[in-house]
């Protein structure tokens, strides 16, 4: 069964995503038509990964005229709302620079602001496209053939305009008929390893083991994995590398095993003017996150929590970090942008 893209326009011009809060239960679609709904959707999580929101984001800036002709004022505004949402992932003010510079060109000539932003949002979605494909390819002959996988988070299809990062490789060697296989953690506490990564892995027919977060350690013990596989939310300089929270605990332990821990990126989550992972700003979110799941509490009543969405694994904890641009020792990333 394909992986159903989780971003198209309608043909009004409008945004419809796939509501990934509600999978795996429920595959259900919304329709987008303002710039409120779709930073909303962003901070909420309906759409997510690093690709994913910056794409979102530069489709949303399309809709900052609400109903009227775009103006450059409104297209400014629309940017600083959508660039407030989350602040780890590159991607997304990556994505609204380039959207504004597009703005701003247009406008000094004289163009078509609705059209010329459109064009650069589909021309972002194409290329992000392009970059998983091709870290599909540097990341499959990387790991060379028959392989068991752990990933943490989702960086998949459904985090992407195309076949995902980590899952690329994954994909490639599936698509060559490698036997190839997931270990997903289920990674805590909003579960994007379990409800997404599994959900779209079983979607397109690779074998998948879900397990709790805490069960990394021992499962690497076992001897069977091929290499750690993860995404990245932002790359610094120096190989530090910003990723879903607990990807450094699965980064320590893959050392402390011997398993190679590759991170896979598009050039759009290296930011060469963050020195190191120490610059890097981490989103904390909502407490509530950790103390329930959906309403049923996790914790008693008046529980106190730390929520980080992210951590950073120092550079020399990453065997290798695979991008679009070819496969780089981490100290050497900066050279890929
Ligand atoms: O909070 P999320 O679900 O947006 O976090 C996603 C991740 O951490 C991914 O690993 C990362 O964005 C890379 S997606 C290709």
């Amino acid at each position: 069964m394909p992986i159903p893209s989780p971003i198209a326009w309608t043909p009004r011009h409008t945004i419809r995503i796939l509501d990934q809060t509600l999978l795996p239960g429920e595959e259900r679609y919304l329709d987008l038509d303002t710039v409120d709904a779709v930073a909303e959707a962003i901070r909420t999580l309906r759409v997510r990964g690093a690709p994913l929101i910056g794409i979102a984001a530069a489709m949303g800036l399309t809709l900052a005229g609400a109903g009227r002709p775009l103006t450059l004022d409104a297209v400014r505004a629309a940017a600083a709302t959508l660039g407030a949402t989350r602040p780890t992932a590159v991607n997304l003010h990556w994505a609204l620079d380039r959207m504004l510079a597009r703005a701003e060109r247009t406008a000094a000539a004289g163009g078509d602001l609705s059209t010329a932003l459109r064009d650069e949002a589909n021309a972002i979605w194409e290329e992000d496209r392009v970059m998983c494909a091709r870290i599909g390819a540097a990341g499959a002959d990387l790991i060379g053939g028959d392989a068991v996988v752990l990933t943490h988070c989702n960086a998949g299809a459904l985090a992407t305009g195309g076949m995902g990062t980590a899952l690329a490789p994954v994909y490639v060697l599936h698509a060559a008929g490698r036997r190839v296989s997931v270990v997903a953690d289920e990674t805590r506490p909003l579960l994007q390893g379990s409800r997404l990564t599994a959900w779209e892995l079983g979607r397109a027919g690779v074998p998948v083991t879900v397990i709790a977060d805490g069960m990394v350690a021992s499962r690497l013990r076992q001897g069977d994995v091929t290499c750690v596989l993860v995404g990245a939310d932002r790359i610094a300089a120096n190989g530090d590398v910003a990723n879903k929270i607990g990807t450094y605990g699965v980064a320590l332990a893959a050392r402390a095993h011997g398993v190679p821990f590759y991170v896979a990126a598009p050039t759009s989550t290296i930011d060469p003017a963050t020195p190191d992972g120490a610059h890097i700003p981490i989103e904390e979110r909502a407490p509530e996150e950790v103390t329930g799941w959906r309403g049923h509490p996790a914790a008693p009543a008046g529980a106190r929590a730390w929520n980080p969405a992210f951590d950073v694994t120092p550079a020399e904890l990453v065997t290798a970090i695979i991008t679009d641009r070819g496969v780089f020792a981490p100290r050497d990333v900066a050279a890929a942008v």
